[in-house]
This record gives structure tokens, C-alpha cells and sequence, in this order.
């Protein structure tokens, strides 16, 4: 099974510049639980974005440069999208999460080869560079919703929306 995680604005933005265009503590610590000890399929421009290499996680890297390389033991760059799914299947006993950004979302996603989406829909338009594809209400099922108010923690009110894939 493979999941997919993302926040996206009411306007389906997801990053600006190279980065996130928001504060949610909370979301990223629901991120946090949900993905540590898991594996992690990425495109090359979401992980020169992380602040470092995930504790605890697998990052499986998708780049088109044959010479890109990045000297971590937790870190593997795969030339094609659909290989570095596969080569994610052969940690067995870990659930697999495509974490972004907007061009590997828009391909697993017309490719079939998400099951779930955990979607945190931040409730605000937000100017970006970086989207989340408009999904199909004929193909996922909303199967659970939890709200999350705008605070200290948070800069913007959001809700984590799980969907399931059944078209
Ligand atoms: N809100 C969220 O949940 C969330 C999550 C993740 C990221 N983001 C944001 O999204 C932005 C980055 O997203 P992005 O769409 O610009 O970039 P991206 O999808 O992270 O990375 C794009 C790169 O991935 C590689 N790639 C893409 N498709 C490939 C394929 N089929 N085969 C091989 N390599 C492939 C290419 O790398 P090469 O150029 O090296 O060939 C491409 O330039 C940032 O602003 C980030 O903060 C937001």
C-alpha cells in the first residue's frame, strides 16, 4: 500500500519558493507520527528543502541526474519514479508515504499507484509556486476528518482529511 501526504491551501497551493508557506506545529508533528520508521519517496526539489535528513525515516530520492548523490545511509536517489516504488516495496514492514512536491504528487496520482491520501486542507488562499493536483471526488472517499484550530501553534485553521481511493 502506498499513502500520500500533503498540505494544500484552499487554492491547492503547496510551497513558495523552495519552501512551505505556513507554521502548523500540529500538522507537522501529525507528519511526524504518521511517517517516522516508514519509508519516504520524494522528488530531488522537496528533499533540498528539508532542513536535514529525516530521523528515522528511509528518503527514497527521485532525480533525473544520474549524478545526483547524497551521502547519508538513509538516503537512496532512483532515476525513475515507478522504480523508486518498487525498490520502496523491498523494505518489508514499512508503509510507504510520497511526500511531494507537486510534480510527484501529479504523477503517482495519474499513475493509480496511490491507495490513501492524508490531505492537511489549510483553510486560506495562499500565493505559491507549487501545487496540489485537483483530485477526483469519483476516485477517493473521504473516510475521516479531524479540524485543527488556527493558535499559537498554528498559523492558519486546517483540517487533516484521510481519503481512500476507490476509483
Ligand atoms: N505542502 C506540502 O505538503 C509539500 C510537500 C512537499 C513539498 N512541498 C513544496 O513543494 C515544492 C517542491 O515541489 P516541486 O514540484 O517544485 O518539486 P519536486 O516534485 O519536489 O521535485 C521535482 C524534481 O523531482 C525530479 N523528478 C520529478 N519527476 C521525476 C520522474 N518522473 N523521474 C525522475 N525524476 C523526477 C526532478 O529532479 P531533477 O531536476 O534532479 O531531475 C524534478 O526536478 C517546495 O516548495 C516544497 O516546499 C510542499
Amino acid at each position: 500500500m502506498v499513502s500520500l501526504i500533503v498540505a494544500a491551501s484552499e487554492n491547492n497551493v503547496i510551497g513558495k519558493d523552495g519552501k512551505l508557506p505556513w507554521r502548523l506545529k500540529d500538522d507537522m508533528q501529525f507528519f511526524k507520527k504518521l511517517t517516522t520508521s516508514h519509508v519516504l519517496i520524494m522528488g530531488r526539489k522537496t528533499f533540498e528543502s528539508l532542513p536535514k535528513v529525516l530521523p528515522n525515516r528511509v528518503h527514497i530520492i527521485v532525480s533525473r541526474d544520474k549524478n545526483y548523490d547524497v551521502a547519508d545511509e538513509n538516503c537512496y536517489v532512483i532515476n525513475i519514479l515507478d522504480e523508486a516504488i518498487d525498490f520502496a516495496r523491498t523494505f518489508l514492514g514499512k508503509q510507504i508515504f510520497i511526500i511531494g512536491g507537486g510534480s510527484i504528487y501529479e504523477q503517482a496520482i495519474k499513475k493509480k499507484a496511490v491507495n490513501k491520501i492524508y490531505l492537511t486542507r489549510v483553510k486560506a488562499y495562499i500565493e505559491g509556486d507549487a501545487f496540489f493536483p485537483e483530485i477526483s471526488p469519483k476516485d477517493w472517499k473521504e473516510v475521516t476528518r479531524t479540524s485543527f484550530p488556527q493558535n499559537e501553534n498554528n498559523e492558519f485553521p486546517f483540517d487533516i482529511i484521510e481519503y481512500e481511493r476507490v476509483g
